[in-house]
């Protein structure tokens, strides 16, 4: 019988049907391993089900020789060298498509959020500071209706953002690396621009491009200096893609409004000063997290890692 290795807790049900086909070591205390225990489990594995907590770079993987397939229990695959892995002869897939309604609504929950200072105001009544019923002037926010919202990365998920924004009437921008056909275009209502002016122009920039060595710090100081200083950041995609230290220093001085962040660089380690801010609103990479759409997630990574296994093509490879 083959061996699998489930490096993260995850749902019983798929547990019992991987361990049908296959010898299977999961990890019940979901307790995230070190690269040094990665190895070591991997050794005389003959597949991984993994997520982006695992790095699978060339030196782990030359210590699992017996390895055939790695299966993201994601979309984003920059924890895994793939020209590696294709090197070795090991398939890399991912879960894309099955994610982007999900994501899409947690990025809206944080665009809202950060519009109308919800965490801020949830913290003030909770700190019993609520002490007059009505202010005129209570917890000022962004108008999200009728407002100019630019999405960087127009992938599914990034559609996936633009067609919500119908129900809030408001003008979509839209920059990628390259452009969608005039048909998708008019579906989504979204004009495409150069990233410049999209970031003039937005009332809300929302930031939905994987990590790679090009995106690495795609929005800036200098990217953050061209948004208007009304403007909300939101960055549901990869941390990376934001330089977390130059959103600090304009988040401090007041260069745009306020940020939602679902990612952050190095996480789960925090830039310092995001906890002291009151115009950021911070949730812990739950881009896909709602039960449904994360069991659909695991199905998926296990279909196609018994699909590699047993000789055939996966439904959703990488390399
Ligand atoms: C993804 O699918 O890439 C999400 O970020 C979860 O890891």
């Amino acid at each position: 019988m083959k061996k699998v290795l489930v490096t993260r807790g995850i749902f019983p049900e798929i547990l019992a049907g991987l361990a049908r086909r296959f010898e299977v070591e999961g990890n019940p205390d979901d307790r995230p391993w070190l690269p040094e225990e990665l190895a070591r489990r991997l050794e005389g594995k003959s597949g991984a089900m993994a997520t982006v907590m695992d790095r699978f770079d060339e030196a782990i993987l030359a210590r699992c020789p017996d390895l055939k397939v790695i299966s993201n229990i994601a979309v984003g695959y920059n924890n895994i060298d793939v020209p590696a892995c294709t090197k070795r002869g090991i398939r890399v897939t991912n879960t894309p498509g099955v994610l982007d309604d999900t994501t899409a609504d947690l990025t809206w929950s944080l665009l809202m959020a950060a519009a109308r200072r919800i965490a801020e105001a949830d913290a003030y009544v909770r700190r019993g500071d609520w002490k007059i019923a009505f202010g005129v002037q209570y917890f000022l926010g962004q108008d999200l209706h009728h407002a100019t919202l630019g999405i960087i990365g127009m992938g599914r998920i990034g559609q996936a953002v633009a067609r919500r924004a119908r129900g809030f009437d408001m003008r979509v921008l839209y920059n990628n690396r390259s452009r969608l056909d005039a048909g998708t275009e008019n579906a989504l209502g979204a004009a495409y621009v150069k990233r410049d002016e999209l970031l003039a122009q937005s009332d809300f920039v929302v930031v939905m491009a994987p990590y790679s060595p090009a995106t690495h710090h795609l929005i800036g100081a200098a990217e953050i200096a061209k948004m208007k200083p009304t403007a909300i950041l939101v960055n549901s995609a990869r941390g990376g893609v934001v330089d977390d230290a130059a959103l600090v220093d304009a988040l401090k001085a007041g260069r745009i409004a306020g940020a939602g962040l679902d990612v952050f660089e190095g996480e789960p380690k925090l830039h310092p000063e995001y906890a002291k801010l009151s115009n950021v609103v911070l949730t812990p990479h739950i881009g896909s997290a709602s039960r449904a759409t994360r069991l659909v997630m695991c199905t998926t990574a296990a279909a196609n890692m018994i699909a590699v296994l047993e000789g055939r093509e996966p439904q959703d490879p990488v390399n």
